[in-house]
């Protein structure tokens, strides 16, 4: 009976969804409920009533469409709570996806208007970023193995909004307070003496997710694999599993235990943006050659899109040609690592899941010859550096013997 009932909803819903996609472009639809959502409801803690005209920055990804790895989805689940947690007129999270209009669980507009806090539990990601408040835009355009391309990406957000700043960030990025800190202070310089002229970039720390209920720091993790026993996490009261527990018998990889609401608000709690720059610490800083983040501007900007190779996003080698590109085209480029806590919910054990993939190689062969190097963080024009009390104060160029400005 109950089945019959769900069945007859999801029937009702995918109906109501070919409406809409018939009768109205995705955006308009997404500012309607937006609105609905802006005027029906507070949420806790997130933006109040009305819709912000000019966000700080509008901060897209994608999320790969991965049903069978628990990673993924758990980390695009977090995510996806964590972008939209600023205000919106802070970040207007943007989710470039072509699974929009299949709502698979629930109507969304009646879970707004009874007031929900948190999206219902089985929800897609795609609705639970909608909830929260993300746009949805369609995909413009993949490589024949299904990979997004990122300039179509940047042309649409590019038309599509008005912000000071325009980011790209991988789907498994962490950010604290610290970004909406460091966005500010550089937009204090943004029109003199930076022209409205700039990539910012920064690298990110590793902090592994484990796609159960247990995280723990990357070095524990490497000497429990080195030790090759299977050990055991035991997360206590505090955020931080401490106590490690040797099975005699090595097993077999543990089965992906089965999220539940309540487990998933653990991982929430843990990976809450108060816990990140502890967690940070506990992490592993990536290398200058690994960059996961790409803000620009755009009324202003020198940097040449026209002139840019279609390169994908989540493969090699695009990350340093961005930056290299930009110190070739003339436009000013700024390091936030000092500044940035950035948290990537790495896959424990695996340090780059980009080289897995049949078209790792793909940019390499869009992009050509090469010197990397002038794409490394260490060579931006400006980095960014706290204060004592953590809190951006200074924006020091590399060159010019280390002016401040
Ligand atoms: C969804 O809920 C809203 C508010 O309760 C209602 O107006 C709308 O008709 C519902 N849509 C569907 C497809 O059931
Ligand atoms: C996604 O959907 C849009 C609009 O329906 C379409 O133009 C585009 O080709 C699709 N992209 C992919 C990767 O299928
Ligand atoms: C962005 O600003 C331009 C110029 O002020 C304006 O014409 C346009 O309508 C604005 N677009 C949006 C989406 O607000
Ligand atoms: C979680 O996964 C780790 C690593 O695979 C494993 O050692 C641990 O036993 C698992 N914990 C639970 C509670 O399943
Ligand atoms: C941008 O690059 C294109 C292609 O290389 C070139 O034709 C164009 O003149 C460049 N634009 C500027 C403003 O330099
Ligand atoms: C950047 O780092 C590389 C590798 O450590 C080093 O060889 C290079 O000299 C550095 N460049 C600058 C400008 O500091």
């Amino acid at each position: 009976m109950r089945r019959c009932f769900k069945i007859i909803i999801v029937a009702l819903i995918l109906i109501a969804s070919k409406f809409w996609s018939l009768s109205r472009s995705q955006c308009q639809f997404n500012e309607k409920v937006h609105q609905e959502l802006w005027t029906t409801t507070s949420l806790s803690g997130f933006e109040p009533i009305t819709k912000p005209e000019q966000p700080l920055i509008i901060l897209f990804t994608t999320f790969k469409d991965d049903s069978e790895s628990t990673h993924h989805r758990l980390a695009h689940k977090i995510v996806t709570k964590n972008w939209a947690s600023f205000g919106l007129s802070f970040i207007k999270p943007v989710l470039f996806t072509n699974s929009t209009l299949t709502p698979k669980f629930y109507n969304l507009t009646a879970a707004i208007v009874a007031n929900h806090n948190e999206p219902l539990f089985e929800a897609s990601l795609s609705e639970i970023a909608f909830f929260y408040g993300w746009d949805l835009l369609p995909i413009p355009a993949v490589n024949i193995h299904g990979t997004p391309f990122l300039k179509p990406m940047f042309k649409k957000i590019f038309q599509t909004y008005n912000a000071t700043f325009y980011g790209f960030a991988s789907g498994d990025l962490l950010f604290d307070q610290s970004l909406i800190d460091s966005l500010i202070f550089i937009k204090r310089y943004l029109q003199h003496p930076l022209d409205n002229n700039v990539l910012l970039v920064g690298r990110r720390t590793d902090v592994s997710l484990y796609s159960n209920n247990t995280v723990l720091p990357l070095q524990q993790h490497q000497q429990q694999q080195t030790k090759t026993a299977e050990a055991t996490i035991t997360t206590g009261k505090t955020n931080t599993p401490k106590k490690i527990r040797k099975t005699k018998t090595p097993t077999k990889a543990s089965e992906p235990v089965s999220l539940t609401p309540e487990i998933f608000q653990k991982f929430a709690e843990h990976f809450d943006k108060p816990n990140l720059a502890k967690l940070a610490k506990t992490g592993e800083l990536r290398y200058i050659d690994a960059i996961d983040y790409f803000i620009y501007t755009r009324d202003g900007s020198r940097y040449n899109w026209t002139a840019l190779a279609d390169v994908v996003i989540g493969r090699a080698a695009y990350d340093n040609y961005l930056l290299a590109m930009a110190n070739m085209m003339g436009c000013t480029s700024v390091d936030l690592t000092n500044t940035v806590v950035c948290v990537h919910l790495s896959k424990p054990g695996v340090s780059n899941t980009g080289f897995q993939n049949v078209d790792h190689h793909f940019n390499y062969r869009s992009i050509g010859q090469f010197d990397w190097r002038k794409g490394h963080t260490n060579v931006t024009h400006y980095y960014t550096e706290n204060d004592n009390e953590g809190k951006p104060s200074k924006l020091t160029s590399r060159y010019e013997g280390g002016r401040e400005v």
